[in-house]
């Protein structure tokens, strides 16, 4: 069986956008609604209510069962080392990549809780996380249409499969 690809990439990039797509080519698992299933609300209600902490470690759990073709993460999934080493043990790590101005235009007006900060904190988060983001084994430019990123990715899946 082929190794999973692991999308990562900072809020707005579009991860959850490739789904409709990456799903004519294998099983997609999406961290955020598996996580959202299982503590039965909306994340933002979480982070209000049991914090930053507690999300990360359900998030950090649902990534170790993952049992995926392609693995959509929410933005912060690199915020913990262990998570990052799980993903480049057992996949490969897609970085989907998009200056900030243009992640800040699709995410200002979203209810994710770290947005609600305002732009100057998450301006500071993006920069912070872009050395991890760039752990990655492969970086994506995320400004072409959803579809046509997610071509590029199962592209690059069937060569990876091709050399297994
Ligand atoms: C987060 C990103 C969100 C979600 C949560 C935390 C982050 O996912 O997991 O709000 O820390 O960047 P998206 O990247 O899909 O928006």
């Amino acid at each position: 069986m082929s190794k999973p690809f692991y999308i990562i990439g900072f809020m707005g990039t579009g991860k959850s956008s490739l789904a409709p797509f990456l799903k004519q080519n294998g099983k997609v698992d999406d961290l955020d609604e598996i996580i959202e299933s299982r503590i039965k609300m909306d994340i933002a209600t979480y982070f209000k209510q049991s914090g930053e902490e507690a999300f990360r470690d359900h998030e950090s759990k649902a990534l170790k069962e993952t049992d995926g073709d392609f693995i959509l993460t929410g933005g912060g999934v690199v915020e913990r080392s262990v998570n990052m080493e799980w993903m480049q043990r057992h996949g490969t790590v897609v970085h989907l990549s998009l200056p900030f101005e243009d992640c800040w235009e699709r995410i200002k007006d979203s209810e994710r809780p770290l947005v609600r900060q305002g732009k100057a904190a998450v301006k500071s988060l993006y920069l912070r996380r872009l050395s991890l983001y760039e752990q990655a084994d492969v970086r994506v430019d995320a400004s072409r249409p959803p579809r046509e990123v997610a071509q590029y990715i199962i592209q690059l899946k069937e060569e990876e499969h091709g050399l297994d």
